[in-house]
This record gives C-alpha cells, sequence and structure tokens, in this order.
C-alpha cells in the first residue's frame, strides 16, 4: 500500500506590514507623505484609480483624512499633524496597503477633472479617458480643427451609454449646457450612485438616469452626441486584473471573450440612436487593433489624451453604415 505522503497546505503570503511609527517620529504632512510613499512602493500596489502614482495617491489619502482639497495639500505641506489626525491618516494608509481596495472606495471620493464624485463598491471607480476629451475636443469655436462639434451651446441631446456613477453624464452637463442628457445602465447599483451624483450637484432637471440594456429604454430617441465607457476588456484581461480591480464591480470590466461584444452593439445600434448632424465617441481600452480588423472600412478618428494613445474612437452618424 502506498504511503500517505502528508502535504503542507499552500500558504497564503503575509499580508505586508507598515513599519512601526513611534510617537513623535512623523511630524509634518511630508513626513506622512514619505511614510505612505515608501509603503505603498513596499507592498507593490497598482495606481489606475484616479492617481497614477505613489505621490499622488498618498497626497489624497492625506488630504482627505484631513479634509483638505488636493489644491490646497502643498499650502500646507510643511504643517505638523495632531496625533488624533496622524492615527487618521496612518489607519487610511493600513487600509489601502492590507486590503488593497482603491483609495476611493476608503473614503468614498474620487476627484475627476477636478469634481468630485461620490463612489463606492457598487460602482466602477471613474477613469474615463472621455472626461478629458470632452474639454479638449467639443470645446467649439477654437479654430484650430480639434473641435468635432463645432458648438457646444447647439447640443440639444446627449446620451451617456453606461453611465456608472454618472460622472461622464454629469461633465457633459458642463460642456452642453443646454442638452438634455439621458444617462442609461444595467446596474441597479450603479445607478443609485449615479443618482446621489445628479442629486449632489443639482443636475436632476438636466440628467435622467434609465435602467436597462443599452439603448433599449430609450425607444426611438435620437441624439446630438452619444459617449460611451463600455465594458470592453477581455477574458483574458478578467483573469489577470490586479486586486485592486477585482474590487470594482466585474460587469463593469467583462466585455466577453475578445472583448468587444458590447461595443459591436453599439456600433450596430448607435445610428439609428443620433440625429444626422451627431456623433459617437467611444472608449475601448487597447482593442484598438480588434476594432480595426472587424471594422476594415468603418472611418473611425482616434483620439489621444495626456495618458492613452488611441483608446477612444470619434465617428459621426453620417460615416456610421
Ligand atoms: C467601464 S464602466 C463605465 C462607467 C462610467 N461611464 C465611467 O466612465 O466611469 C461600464 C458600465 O457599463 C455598465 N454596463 C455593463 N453592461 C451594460 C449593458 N448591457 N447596458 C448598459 N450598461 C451596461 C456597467 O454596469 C458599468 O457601470
Amino acid at each position: 500500500m502506498a504511503k500517505k505522503v502528508k502535504t503542507a497546505a499552500p500558504r497564503k503570503a503575509p499580508a505586508p506590514k507598515l513599519p512601526k511609527v513611534n510617537a513623535g517620529e512623523l511630524v509634518s504632512l511630508l513626513d506622512y507623505l514619505r511614510y505612505a510613499v515608501s509603503g505603498f512602493q513596499e507592498a507593490d500596489l497598482v495606481f489606475a484609480h484616479g492617481t497614477t502614482d505613489p505621490v499622488s495617491e498618498a497626497a489624497f489619502l492625506i488630504g482627505e483624512a484631513l479634509h483638505l482639497r488636493p489644491d490646497q495639500f502643498e499650502t500646507f505641506i510643511t504643517a505638523r499633524v495632531t496625533a488624533a489626525e496622524g492615527k487618521a491618516i496612518l489607519d487610511l494608509i493600513t487600509a489601502r496597503i492590507t486590503t488593497r481596495k482603491p483609495a476611493a472606495y476608503l473614503v468614498n471620493k474620487v476627484y475627476m477633472r477636478g469634481l468630485p464624485f461620490y463612489v463606492d463598491e457598487r460602482v466602477i471607480v471613474p477613469r474615463s479617458f472621455i472626461g478629458e476629451l470632452l474639454e479638449t475636443h467639443f470645446g467649439g469655436a477654437e479654430g484650430d480643427g480639434t473641435s468635432l462639434i463645432d458648438d457646444p451651446l447647439a447640443v440639444d441631446s446627449v446620451l451617456d451609454l453606461c453611465t456608472g456613477s454618472g460622472c461622464l453624464a454629469i461633465l457633459a452637463s458642463r460642456h452642453f449646457p443646454n442638452a438634455v442628457i439621458d444617462a442609461v445602465d444595467i446596474s441597479k447599483d450603479a445607478l443609485a450612485v449615479a443618482a446621489r451624483n445628479v442629486a449632489d450637484y443639482n443636475l436632476s432637471e438636466q440628467i435622467s438616469l434609465h435602467r436597462g440594456d443599452l439603448f433599449a429604454p430609450l425607444s426611438q430617441r435620437r441624439y446630438d452626441l452619444i459617449i460611451s465607457n463600455p465594458p470592453y476588456v477581455d477574458a483574458e484581461g478578467m483573469a489577470g486584473l490586479p486586486r485592486e480591480c477585482r474590487a470594482e464591480p466585474a460587469l463593469a470590466f467583462d466585455g466577453g471573450s475578445d472583448g468587444l461584444d458590447i461595443i459591436h452593439r453599439i456600433l450596430s445600434q448607435a445610428r439609428d440612436h443620433l440625429t444626422a448632424e451627431g456623433g459617437l465617441l467611444c472608449e475601448v481600452g487597447r482593442d484598438r487593433p480588434q476594432i480595426e480588423a472587424a471594422y476594415p472600412d468603418l472611418p473611425l478618428l482616434w483620439l489621444d489624451t495626456e495618458d492613452s494613445e488611441g483608446e477612444v474612437f470619434w465617428i459621426t452618424a453620417r460615416d456610421l453604415v
């Protein structure tokens, strides 16, 4: 009879710990910032949820603990921190490292294009490149040829498909003040967060939230502009999501086996929901090569932002066939 071999249960890697701090060792905001950055780097955290590096992430969390806006942080960088404030900061830094949740979930806030939005784990943390593109490509009369819509004040209707926290609909309301805005999501949870943000910005008159599958809840309505940051991660990407992203709703990422399930549906239906002069602005992550291969005749205009190259396309209603 074969001998039973005892195998040790696989050990979980121990959660990274911050080095102990004695009273009085950390004094100023700058001291806490340096300490947090060292801890974040040691723990190999991923930064993709409102900040893109450990210094900005630490500054954001310390600012939140002290009720300071991001633009006030520098002013107080050499200021001393009280014992109670120091504890609040250390609690947040520790939670970021041990839970690996995005900082935005720990403080229920994220800044996008300088505006604060409420977020929690019912919704993806907003970080769409479309926020920047609304500023850079929809200003109208710049005369430098980069504007995609000539007169933002003449935009009467906007649709934000896959709205999540409602952040893009809210940013759109600032660029198209005369537009009636519809925002759709299939997730009841996400819409609850969007409703809170829309109410916080007093925009309930301008923005209507709809629950449903893409265009389904909108009947035959047509829009001057459709913006969308849909789920576009393929199966391989879903399997390799960093822990920070696994804290977010999978529904917000999952684009099917090749990532394009929702994008195909948006491209095939958008024309029926655009006015004659309208256009579609859609974020697709790294899926550009697959989309170009699937639609070789579609004249998609690929747009860049400060932190992305060709991850968002623009197409007019006339060119959508
Ligand atoms: C990548 S997130 C974008 C959220 C938000 N627009 C942003 O930029 O932060 C995609 C959103 O699409 C929603 N969604 C997924 N499938 C959908 C569908 N078939 N119809 C409508 N919304 C959908 C998800 O619930 C999620 O909120």
